[in-house]
This record gives structure tokens, C-alpha cells and sequence, in this order.
């Protein structure tokens, strides 16, 4: 279970990664926040390129860097943000690259994360709709299919 606190305090550093966004081709500022079981913060965010499809969504750096600092598990929450105020849309869920690779890192630790999806609602003010990683990637196949 993560505390409101937490969820919090994991949107608010999803949204500081998105300041450093390098979105000059969508303008699509995606931020994103992983949060694991000992307490640590990993971020992320969209990085473009002038050759469009080389591009690296938030979720998928941020866990490229968890892994590369050692985490091999212990994933228990994830934000994501898209951009805020004019260009802000509906909550963002990860896009299905993503989600497989979030499984990837939750999968050797067992987690099922819990994954807060962040944009805006009808009146413009935060929305956040919250899914648990197997509800947004049922049947995932991961490490677990070649280990046998
Ligand atoms: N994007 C992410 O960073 N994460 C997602 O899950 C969906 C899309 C980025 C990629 C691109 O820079 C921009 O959003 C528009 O697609």
C-alpha cells in the first residue's frame, strides 16, 4: 500500500523530471517517478529525436536508470505526468513499450505496482486515475517465460 502522501510527493517528482523534458518535436512533456520499497525515487522523462523513432518515453529511462544504479525488484509505484496547463490532456497511461518494460523491473522483484496515470480532467485541475501495472498489461510475458 502507498500512503496519499506518498502518491503525492511521487506525482510532484514526475512533474519536476518534466521540466527537463527534451520534447521539441511534440511538445509533449512526459515526466515519470518510480517508487520502490526501501523508499527510494527514480525519475525519468521523454527524450526526442531529430530521427523521431529513436525516442525514449520518461517511464522507460527511469527504469534504465533504476537499473543501471542495481534495483532488480522492489518496484511498488509509478506516475506519470503529461504536460500541465495549455497542451495538458487526459490522464497519461504508458504506452504498451513501456508497460513491458515496467514489468520487466517489477517482475524480479514479485511487485504488482501500483501505477498513477496524471493529466488533467474537464476543468483543467490534476486528475489521476490510478491502475495496478496487471491491470494495464494482463497475461505479460516476462523473465519468469525463460527461466524455466
Ligand atoms: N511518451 C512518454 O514519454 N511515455 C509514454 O508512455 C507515452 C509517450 C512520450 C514520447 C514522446 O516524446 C511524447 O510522449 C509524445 O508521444
Amino acid at each position: 500500500m502507498i500512503e496519499e502522501t506518498q502518491k503525492d510527493a511521487l506525482i510532484a517528482a514526475a512533474r519536476g523530471a518534466a521540466q527537463h523534458s527534451y520534447s521539441p518535436y511534440s511538445n509533449y512533456s512526459v515526466g515519470s517517478a518510480l517508487l520502490f520499497d526501501d523508499g527510494t525515487v527514480v525519475t525519468g522523462t521523454n527524450v526526442e529525436n531529430a530521427s523521431y523513432g529513436l525516442t525514449l518515453c520518461a517511464e522507460t529511462l527511469a527504469v534504465s536508470k533504476a537499473m543501471a544504479a542495481g534495483k532488480r525488484g522492489g518496484l511498488i509505484g509509478v506516475a506519470v505526468t503529461g504536460p500541465l496547463g495549455e497542451g495538458a490532456t487526459p490522464p497519461i497511461t504508458p504506452c504498451g513499450r513501456c508497460r513491458q518494460v515496467l514489468n520487466e523491473l517489477a517482475a524480479l522483484g514479485g511487485t504488482d505496482p501500483i501505477i498513477l496515470c496524471v493529466g488533467a480532467g474537464e476543468n483543467g485541475a490534476q486528475d489521476v486515475r490510478e491502475a495496478t501495472l496487471s491491470a494495464l498489461l494482463p497475461h505479460a510475458f516476462g523473465p519468469d517465460h525463460l527461466s524455466a
